[in-house]
């Protein structure tokens, strides 16, 4: 999925293993408050290689589907749609290296796999779950063209968290596509 600017989306295969773990090295401060997986990490190359080979399963049994974010040969980030959220719905999370954060990369890619939730990924709604103390993912949702819903204790599973999430919905045939800002 082209988003402009030469980045892109596309599922991963084993052999992006190492730079998708390149990646996550080199941005793992910045995900350490908000992502709990990043406190396991760093993960072997193997680990990692049977994680995208998971991956990999779950998007053929309409699971869960995780894409990394691309420009050129270099990953910086990833989207994955879960399906943990009850029938018909899929959860959106993200993450991108930070060198390349601010620049509405993550809202493109958003919008870019909102839009194939609700088509082919066959979800009824998307959700996006956020803690109310991380602002920029806030930002994404909301730029993305989601809905407030509710507000929600949850437990802090990271460092940053405050106990509160904010959870954000995009439903079929009431989302519409935002335009933004080309990349
Ligand atoms: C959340 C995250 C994916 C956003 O990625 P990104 O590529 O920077 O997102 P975008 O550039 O599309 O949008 C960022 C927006 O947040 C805004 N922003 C940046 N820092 C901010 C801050 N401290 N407070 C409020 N808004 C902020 C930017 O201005 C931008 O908004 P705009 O485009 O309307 O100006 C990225 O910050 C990240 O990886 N964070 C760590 C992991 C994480 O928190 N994941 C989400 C868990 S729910």
């Amino acid at each position: 999925m082209e988003l402009g600017g030469g980045f892109y989306l596309r599922e991963p295969l084993e052999v992006d293993a190492e730079e998708v773990g390149r990646a996550v090295a080199e941005s793992l401060q910045y995900l350490l408050p908000w992502m709990p997986w990043a406190a396991q990490e760093p993960m072997s190359v193997q680990d990692r290689r049977r994680l995208i080979a998971e991956w990999r399963e779950d998007s053929r049994l309409g699971r869960n589907y995780n894409f990394v974010i691309f420009h050129g040969a270099r990953a910086l980030g990833v989207q994955g749609l879960h399906r943990r959220i009850g029938p018909g719905g899929l959860e959106l999370g993200y993450w991108i290296h930070p060198d390349f954060a601010g620049r509405g990369v993550s809202g493109h890619a958003a919008i870019a796999l909102t839009a194939w939730a609700l088509s082919e990924g066959d979800a009824e709604y998307v959700e996006i779950h956020h803690d109310t103390a991380n602002l920029t993912s806030q930002s994404v949702a909301r730029k993305a063209g989601y809905q407030l819903l509710l507000q929600q204790a949850s437990p802090i599973d990271a460092p940053g968290e405050t106990g509160t999430e904010l959870v954000w919905e995009a439903r079929r045939g009431r989302w519409k596509r935002p335009q933004l800002r080309e990349l």
